[in-house]
């Protein structure tokens, strides 16, 4: 049985219980992260830190736990499951007190923390990933997706609308624009260069992103930060996504139509390889 973490004990999983009176129960009012772990090293954690910083500060919860605290829970983990390569789940609610319920931030809540880490055997898998399908659906979701909110429903049932479909992903339209996946970020390759929608309370800005922007900007492709018409997105040379645990995927079939895609010309496997050599480092 795996351990994981809560509130400062290791419990075995089936153990672990919050109050029914937290917040992230009854609101779903606290954010997450999640981080790759490669042979034992969180990858890009201060990235994954500052992201969880700005979500904790932008819902105003106050938890008092310390980065360096974060960092000795996960090992802890590791060591107590004996794993190497993994992911990380964290999650950090406001709390509750029993027998309230207020939409206003109840007085008195302390914090609830809790992480676990799943194995990954295929961590270290690659360069190249197993493509994915897609489906667009509209992007049902609230005005500050920039927030790593624990408030997925929206995601979820868009997710459940592509494995409905039979794709693997959906990829989220608002006002014609296509912004990102349910739980990924997007990019077309266009004449060489790599378009991806541009940081905004509309999308979560996400780490792997930041890693592919880098890793651009080093290999010097260009990339343009702006919205993604629906019918660029269906007409473009190739899509792909990106997140922590998928890392990077190309989309072989979009809407039910399949994506022709020349490997001897395509900027994927370069940036699949590049990819795999920066999570080595
Ligand atoms: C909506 C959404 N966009 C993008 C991402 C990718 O973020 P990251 O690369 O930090 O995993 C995620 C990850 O869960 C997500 O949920």
């Amino acid at each position: 049985m795996a351990t994981v973490y809560l509130n400062g004990e290791y419990l075995p999983a089936e153990q672990a219980k919050v109050s029914a009176f937290d917040r992230g129960f009854l609101f779903g009012d606290g954010i997450y992260e999640v981080v790759p772990i490669y042979r034992g090293r969180l990858h890009r954690w201060p990235l994954h830190l500052a992201r969880l910083r700005r979500s904790l500060a932008a819902i105003a919860l106050d938890c008092r736990i310390g980065d360096g605290e974060l960092e000795q829970i996960t090992q802890q983990l590791l060591q107590r499951n004996s794993l190497e390569n993994a992911s990380l789940y964290l999650q950090i609610t406001r709390g509750g007190v029993p027998g309230q319920r207020d939409h206003f931030y109840t007085e008195g809540c302390v914090a609830s923390v809790f992480a676990y880490v799943t194995p990954w055997p295929q961590a270290l898998d690659g360069p190249e990933r197993p493509a994915l399908t897609a489906i667009t659906v509209p992007d049902l979701r609230w005005q500050r997706c920039d927030i790593k909110s624990i408030n997925l429903l929206p995601n979820a049932m868009a997710r459940q609308q592509a494995r409905e479909a039979g794709a693997d992903e959906a990829i989220l339209i608002r006002d014609g624009e296509a912004l990102e996946g349910s739980s990924s970020n997007l990019y077309i390759v266009r004449e060489g260069g790599l378009i991806t929608p541009p940081e905004q309370p509309r999308m979560l800005s996400g780490i792997t992103r930041a890693v592919i922007l880098e890793l651009a900007g080093q290999h010097g492709v260009p990339v343009e930060q702006r919205g993604i018409a629906r019918s660029e997105l269906q007409q473009a040379e190739e899509i792909w996504i990106s997140s922590s645990l998928r890392e990077l995927r190309r989309i072989s079939r979009l809407d039910g139509v399949d994506r022709h895609y020349d490997a001897s010309r395509a900027l994927y496997p370069k940036f699949a390889q590049w990819f795999h050599e920066d999570k080595l480092r």
